[in-house]
C-alpha cells in the first residue's frame, strides 16, 4: 500500500547556486568527491515518484541534472533521455505512435524503448537513411516499493537494485507508507540534516510528533561502521543540564513522559517495548544510520523510517520518506491505522516540515562544525571512501568515471 501525496520529481525552481563560494573561505575541499556532487553521486538507483504516476503518456522528470522520459508500455517503465537529438525537442512532448517505441512531437522521430535506437524518421517514410545511425541513451528502471527507481551511472552495467535496498526490506515482506515531496535545498543539506546528531533534539521539541516524548538535551555519541552503513551509537544521555552562569536547561515538562532510565539504541529512549522480531534479529547498533547515495534510516521498536534524499539539481531534491512495518497479517491493520490516522500528518507532514525549513535556509560552507558534527564528518567520509572505491572498480573495467556528474 503507498498512501499517496505530493509529486514525483518535477521540474525544479531555479534560483542561484548557493555552493562554491569565495576562494579563501572555508569549503568542502577535504572531501573532493563530496564537493563535486552537488547535483548527486553517479553509480546508483533513485527513486523517482509512485508507479501509478507513470503510464502510458510520457512523463519528464529532472535526475542528478538531467531531464529523462519516463513512459509505461506492456506493463513495464522506460526511461530515455528526454531531448530528441535532431533539433531538442523534449519527447515527453510526444506520444506512442507504434509498440515499444516513444515518437517526438516536432518531425515523428521515432526511437525503441528499450534500446534507444533511431527506428522511424516518420516524415522522411519507411526507408529514411537516418535510421540505424542514432541511439538515444537509456537509463535502468525498476519498480519497488509501489515506486519507480532510475538507475544514473558512468556506462557501467547497473548493479540488482536489490544490492542498494536496506537489506531488510529486501529478505523480508514489509508493509509501507510513504511520503514524496520535491524540496528546495541541496540534498546534501537534506541528508546531514536527516544524520545530524545534534538538532533532532532542539528543533524538533516543539512537533506535535514529540508532544508528549522527552527529549535528551544532549548526547555522548559514537559513530560506527556496519557493512555499508554508518550508525550512531548512543552512549549516554542527559535529559537536563546546568550552563554555568546561564542556568539549567532541559525540554521536559510536566505533561511529558518521563525518560527512560537506561539508553536504547532503538527507538531513541528506552528498549522495554516489545521490538518486532525480524528488526531485532537486524541487531541495528544503532538508532540512526546513514548509507550511499543518501539513504537514512531510523529504527523504532515496532517500524522503521527511511529517508532517500534524491538530487534533482544543485538547489533541489526529492524527499521520499517511507515507513515499513514488518508486522503480518492482521498485524498490519494496527499500522495503516496509526500511519494514516496521524503519523502521516505529524512525523512525515509537521515533524518533517521543521526539517524542510532548516534545509532551505542552510547556507554552507562555510561552516564551523562542533562535536555532534562529528556524525556528519563520518557521513562525509563514507561517501567519500565510497566513490573512491567506486571509481577503482570502474577503472578495472576500462571506464573512466566523470569527476562530477555533467548532463548527457
Ligand atoms: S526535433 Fe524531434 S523529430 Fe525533429
Ligand atoms: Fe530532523
Amino acid at each position: 500500500m503507498d498512501a499517496r501525496n505530493g509529486d514525483s520529481a518535477t521540474t525544479p525552481r531555479r534560483r542561484p547556486s548557493r555552493l562554491g563560494k569565495l576562494p579563501g573561505r572555508q569549503d568542502w575541499s577535504s572531501w573532493p568527491h563530496y564537493q563535486a556532487a552537488a547535483s548527486g553521486f553517479r553509480g546508483y538507483w533513485y527513486p523517482v515518484g509512485y508507479s501509478s504516476r507513470f503510464g502510458s503518456k510520457p512523463k519528464q522528470i529532472t535526475l542528478l541534472g538531467r531531464k529523462i522520459v519516463l513512459i509505461r508500455d506492456g506493463g513495464r517503465v522506460y526511461a530515455l533521455k528526454d531531448r530528441c537529438p535532431h533539433r531538442g525537442v523534449p519527447l515527453s512532448e510526444g506520444n506512442q505512435q507504434f509498440p515499444g517505441t516513444i515518437s517526438c512531437p516536432y518531425h515523428g522521430w521515432t526511437f525503441d524503448l528499450e534500446s534507444g535506437e533511431l527506428k522511424a524518421a516518420i516524415t522522411d517514410g519507411p526507408h529514411s537513411p537516418i535510421c540505424g545511425k542514432v541511439v538515444q541513451p537509456t537509463y535502468d528502471v525498476a519498480e519497488r516499493l509501489g515506486m519507480v527507481w532510475v538507475f544514473v551511472g558512468d556506462g557501467e552495467q547497473a548493479p540488482p537494485i536489490d544490492e542498494q535496498l536496506p537489506e531488510e526490506l529486501v529478505g523480508n515482506a514489509a508493509v509501507v507508507g510513504s511520503r514524496i515531496q520535491p524540496r528546495e535545498g541541496n540534498w546534501r543539506f537534506a541528508c546531514e540534516n536527516g544524520y545530524d546528531e545534534g538538532h533532532a533534539k532542539y528543533l524538533h521539541r516543539t512537533s506535535l510528533w514529540r508532544l508528549f516524548k522527552p527529549m535528551p538535551v544532549w548526547n555522548e555519541t559514537r559513530i560506527i561502521q556496519r557493512g555499508r552503513w554508518i550508525y550512531r551509537v548512543q552512549e549516554k544521555q542527559y535529559w537536563d543540564a546546568d550552563f554555568p552562569g546561564l542556568g539549567r536547561w532541559s525540554s521536559q515538562a510536566w505533561y511529558k513522559m518521563k525518560p527512560p532510565s537506561k539508553v536504547g539504541n532503538i527507538g531513541n529512549t528506552s528498549t522495554h517495548r516489545e521490538v518486532n522480531p525480524v528488526i531485532a534479529a537486524q541487531e541495528f547498533p544503532g538508532f540512526a544510520s546513514v548509507s550511499m547515495p543518501g539513504v537514512l534510516r531510523i529504527v523504532y521498536p515496532t517500524f522503521i523510517h527511511y529517508e532517500f534524499y534524491v538530487p534533482v539539481d544543485n538547489d533541489n531534491h526529492l524527499y521520499v520518506g517511507v515507513m515499513a512495518s514488518f508486522d503480518r497479517g492482521i498485524r498490519t491493520i494496527p499500522f495503516y491505522l496509526k500511519y494514516l490516522g496521524f503519523v502521516r500528518w505529524l512525523f512525515h507532514g509537521q515533524f518533517s516540515a521543521q526539517d524542510k525549513w532548516m534545509v532551505e535556509v542552510t547556507d554552507a560552507p562555510p561552516e564551523k562544525l562542533y562535536r555532534p558534527d562529528d556524525s556528519l564528518l563520518k557521513w562525509r567520509k563514507l561517501a567519500e571512501d565510497t566513490c573512491e572505491e567506486r571509481a577503482e572498480r570502474l577503472r578495472g573495467e576500462g571506464i573512466e568515471p566523470a569527476a562530477a556528474p555533467t548532463e548527457n
